[in-house]
């Protein structure tokens, strides 16, 4: 999704704001431009294309400026649509995230006044109704135009007489950065971190006036108050590669890392959390993309170790469902915490009446407003656009959790519930062993680079993570995948087997193993090239072109690892096909429209 950046201090704007723009671009976008204000005169620059386009030699020296990275939602990616934009006297520039709802009203109301509009864009109307609103008191304007527009956004504005940056958020991330001498401000912390490590976040209906030395924020009672300076624990480093070929390889090995310290982190989150006030029975798991799949995950872990029946919406069809007389405790699922879909159905959910938990991995995210209680997961930022490591911990989040509950409710021991943590320990070294393996498992994908179809089978709690290994595919190595109950395919999708359809069969010891073993003879029997992934087993051995085997694990604990596997299956397709993995065309990092 678009990017913000705006500096304000002693430093070259144009290297600082070039930099802070290179540190989003895995929020994905399609143009780039930036605007300083510079000897009492806007100048500006802006491109479709890769940041790495725009001529930063040409940027002057100027007090504050701003950036921006687009990722087209009106109008098509072009130069003019591209941000920032800027009045007609050429005095006010902008940038804007997000959507303003109600733009083609006020863009006729301007047009009417004598408005020339440059872009097909909404945006556009933010800096002529700036405008329109400005008689010597920037400030002021910027208030007054706030009010106007309703949608999401986070705006960021500079006018050329004066020496500040205005901003405002509503439903669209906005962080500023807190220097010495200088203060920044972006939609995403990692454009921060090189200058500073000290954040303010602001909160919808917040406007902040930020000069070099000063912040001051009013909320949207136009009160002027103090929002919390906070520090952030990552380093500038940790937004980088770390020395892997892509941010996708890193984030798949920092695996073991970020379960481990899931675990730790949950300490304090069950400290705050109070399930005793919760309505345990009957959940419900919302979210969109990998994240649901993990909700989907956690349906199986709930219903056996909490003994709960669970039920999964996809965020946005929640919304149009008709409710329902229960009030199961919502779980809302989400990386980023930004997901518009996910935000609106946490809305819903306590218009309906029920408890509101959220999960996501990041501090102060839009939708830790918007529920009764949050718990974080402890993945650290997540660069590449495919989930990955956060799908893993959102997995553990869900373990943690359910055993909680099951104590909660009295059907889990104190035994089987330290029997379960102990297992969760001992996942870090397994999924390590399995990263150990990863040129063997590279192996294994020579055939599938070269197909244009491929199926993911599961039964039961890997039914979703078969979901979750097409998903992946899909979107990094673009090959069709399709994810399905391996009891299903024989109800049409056999029609589609051949020996160009290459079959990737999840199997595990659980309930299910016979019946899978049966699946995968009718699958090989159709002449497609299976490929298992799932517990060491000699008939296994016999019946698949090749296979993986995971370290020995229990049934109910086996997503995490077949995962993994599938997520190494995933990268070194995509890598053969010389994809671009980090950044997979069409799609974005977090998705802040509906
Ligand atoms: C796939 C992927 C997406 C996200 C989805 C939800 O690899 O990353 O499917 O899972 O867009 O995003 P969050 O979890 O941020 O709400």
């Amino acid at each position: 999704m678009c990017g913000i950046v705006g500096y304000i201090g002693p430093k070259k704007p144009g290297e600082v704001l070039i930099n802070g723009l290179k540190r989003l671009d895995y929020r994905g976008y399609d143009s780039a431009g930036v605007a300083v204000s510079s000897e009492n005169e806007i100048y500006l620059q802006k491109k479709k294309g890769r940041i790495g386009d725009l001529s930063e030699k040409d940027i002057p020296i100027g007090k504050s400026g701003i950036g921006h990275t687009r990722w087209a939602t009106h109008g098509r990616p072009s130069d003019h649509n591209a941000h920032p934009f800027i009045d007609c006297r050429g005095e006010i520039a902008i940038v804007h995230n997000g959507i303003i709802d109600n733009f083609s009203s006020i863009k006729e109301e301007l047009i009417n006044n004598g408005h020339e509009f440059t872009s097909e864009t909404d945006s556009e109307v933010i800096v002529h109704l700036l405008e329109e609103n400005y008689d010597g008191d920037f400030l002021e304007a910027f208030k007054k135009t706030v009010t106007r527009i309703n949608g999401s956004y986070a705006i960021l504005a500079i006018h050329k007489d004066s020496n500040e940056l205005l901003v405002s958020r509503n439903q669209s991330p906005m962080v500023i950065g807190v220097g010495d001498q200088e203060n920044l401000v972006a939609s995403d912390a990692p454009a921060l971190l090189e200058h500073t490590k000290n954040v303010k976040y602001l909160q919808d209906g917040d406007i902040a006036r930020i000069t070099e030395d000063n912040i001051e924020i009013w909320n949207e009672n136009d009160e002027l108050i103090e929002r919390e300076t906070k520090k952030i624990e990552w380093d500038a480093e940790d937004a980088e590669k770390g020395g892997y070929e892509h941010f996708m390889l890193k984030e798949i090995f920092e695996q073991p890392k970020a379960i481990h310290e899931s675990i730790l982190g949950r300490l304090t989150d069950f400290n705050e959390l109070d399930l005793s006030q919760y309505n345990l029975d009957a959940v419900q798991f919302i979210a969109c993309g990998t994240s649901a799949h993990a909700g989907f995950v956690g349906k199986y872990i709930f219903e056996k170790i909490a003994k709960i029946p669970c039920t999964l919406e996809f965020s946005s069809e929640y919304r149009h469902s008709s409710p329902s007389d229960s009030y199961p405790l919502t779980i809302l699922l989400s990386q980023s915490g930004e997901t518009l879909d996910t935000i609106a159905a946490a809305r819903e959910a306590n218009r309906r009446g029920n408890d509101t938990l959220a999960i996501t991995n990041v501090l102060d995210s839009s939708i830790t407003r918007e529920v009764d209680d949050v718990m974080y997961t402890q993945a650290g930022p997540e660069i590449g656009v495919a989930a990955t490591k956060t799908f893993t911990t959102q997995v553990v989040m869900l373990y943690l959790l359910a055993v909680e509950m099951g104590i909660e409710r009295n059907v889990l021991s104190k035994d089987q519930a330290d029997k379960y943590r102990d297992e969760l320990r001992r996942l870090p070294r397994k999924v390590e062993t399995i990263l150990n393996d990863k040129e063997k498992i590279k192996e294994l994908t020579e055939s599938l680079s070269k197909a244009d179809d491929i199926f993911f089978v599961g039964r039961n709690i890997n039914y979703p993570v078969a979901l979750e290994g097409a998903l992946k595919l899909k979107e990094i190595a673009y090959i069709h995948a399709a994810g399905y109950p391996a009891g299903e395919l024989k109800h049409g999708p056999f029609a589609l087997l051949t020996e160009n359809t290459p079959v990737i069969a999840i199997a595990v010891k659980d309930q299910t193993f016979e019946k899978m073993l049966g699946n995968i003879g009718e699958i090989a029997a159709r002449d497609s090239p299976v490929i298992v992934v799932g517990d060491q087993d000699k008939e296994l051995e016999k019946l698949a072109d090749e296979n993986y085997f995971i370290p020995e694990v229990p049934p109910l604990f086996s997503p995490l690892l077949v995962n993994v596997v599938l997520q190494l299956i995933s990268y070194y397709t995509a890598y053969r096909l010389d994809r671009d993995i980090d950044k997979p065309r069409n799609l974005a990092k977090s998705v802040t429209v509906e």
